[in-house]
């Protein structure tokens, strides 16, 4: 008898998206003689039980295209808003899984879709997760789908903005996606020759990238272009940020009624005032006009690079020999040339940050890239 597959696709949407789709779907329909379901804007679809049926008329001609052809959202099975309320949709979830007879449910989507992937599978359902997102992070996984495309976005605006910085004789200070992790700025930044990156793993120090800025200057470089990750942060912001989450994980061990009501988890990048905020000190310190260009989601639209379709193919196509094989609660993590199933007990709730002794750190140093500590 078919096995039936039901698919969505979950969080920031990301290029590579609909290859996975495809990838998945064409292995299973083609190869394994399957069934596959899509369910609309991720976990919610599942929730109100809107479904398309994947057929290989509705997977041609997606490979290239970006987005999802499924939609997506970042609801949470556990706290879904519905009617101006948050509902624990679980036990719905469950029930539309058996009422499509459904015999596994592929989650693609990065580390929120990881966690809600686990509470289901803890919940007795057969799970399987693809790791995709632009900032590279899912931990586990060498690679994610969505990363090499938005890589290749941002090395372009840093080429871009070389010119014009040259011509002005200024600080152009780039923001660059990634969440909480610095690969895509460090990567773009490396890729792009800019004079200083900053990224979450690093603290910076403002008085040290002036320093590099006027070093330039002071060789006749009269311009310089500054990466920055979103999510990254002073040497004051990062105390503080210890000592907050020091704080909670205290208040954690405590009985819940006696934590502070102010606890909270760490706040998430701050997008744009923080880069402005960065520009003006530069500004002053150097003496050099600066001007901020924030990527912004120009990084996650349009078409996947080759690299991405070719990693998203292969991981949506050993997803499909993984559920013919009856190997479920994993993610298909991606291991150099092949890939590896993960269980989700090892990924979900995890970060993959950039070591300190990754080459790509030691290389910008090498190069005489700031970064900024
Ligand atoms: O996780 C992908 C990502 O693009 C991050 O780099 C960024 O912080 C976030 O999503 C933006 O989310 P949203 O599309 O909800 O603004």
């Amino acid at each position: 008898m078919a096995q039936y597959i039901g698919i969505l696709t979950a969080g920031g949407d990301s290029p590579g998206l609909n290859a996975a789709i495809r990838g998945v779907g064409k292995a299973a329909l083609g190869h394994y003689g399957m069934e596959v379901i899509g369910f609309r804007d991720g976990f919610r679809g599942l929730a109100e039980n809107r479904s398309m049926r994947l057929t290989s008329d509705t997977l041609a001609g997606i490979l290239t295209i970006g987005g999802t052809i499924l939609g997506t959202s970042r609801d949470k099975p556990h706290r879904m808003l519905l009617g101006g309320k948050r509902q624990d949709m679980t036990d719905t979830i469950v029930e539309h899984f058996q009422a499509n007879h459904l015999d596994v449910l592929v989650c693609l989507g990065g580390g929120g879709t990881q966690k809600n992937a686990l509470r289901l599978k803890q919940r007795g359902l057969n799970i399987i997760t693809l790791p995709k997102t632009i900032d590279n992070d899912v931990f586990g996984s060498d690679l994610t789908f969505g990363f090499d495309t938005a890589l290749g976005i941002a090395t372009e605006a840093i080429d871009r903005l070389h010119s014009t910085a040259h011509s002005h004789h200024r600080i152009i200070v780039v923001e660059i996606m990634g969440h909480r992790v610095g690969w895509l700025a460090l990567g773009a930044g490396i890729a792009g020759g800019a004079d200083v990156i900053l990224i979450p793993e690093i603290p910076y120090d403002v008085e040290q990238i002036a320093q590099a800025i006027r070093r330039r200057l002071r060789s006749g470089r009269k311009f310089s272009i500054v990466a920055v990750a979103e999510g990254a942060m002073s040497v004051q912001e990062a105390a503080t940020l210890a000592a907050a989450e020091r704080r909670q994980a205290d208040a954690t061990e405590q009985e819940p009624k006696t934590r502070g009501k102010n606890e909270r988890k760490a706040p998430a990048a701050k997008r744009g005032s923080h880069t402005l905020w960065l520009a003006r000190q530069l500004e002053e310190l150097t003496g050099l006009e600066s001007r901020v260009t924030i990527l912004g989601h120009l990084q996650r639209g349009g078409t996947p690079s080759a690299a991405d379709r070719l990693l998203a193919t292969r991981l949506g196509s050993a997803c499909a020999d993984l559920i013919h094989e009856q190997r479920f609660g994993v993610m298909v993590a991606a291991r150099g040339e092949g890939s590896e199933p993960l269980p989700l007990e090892e990924v979900a709730g995890r970060r993959k940050l950039i070591p300190m002794d990754h080459p790509w750190i030691l290389t910008a140093r090498h190069v005489g890239t700031s970064l900024g500590d």
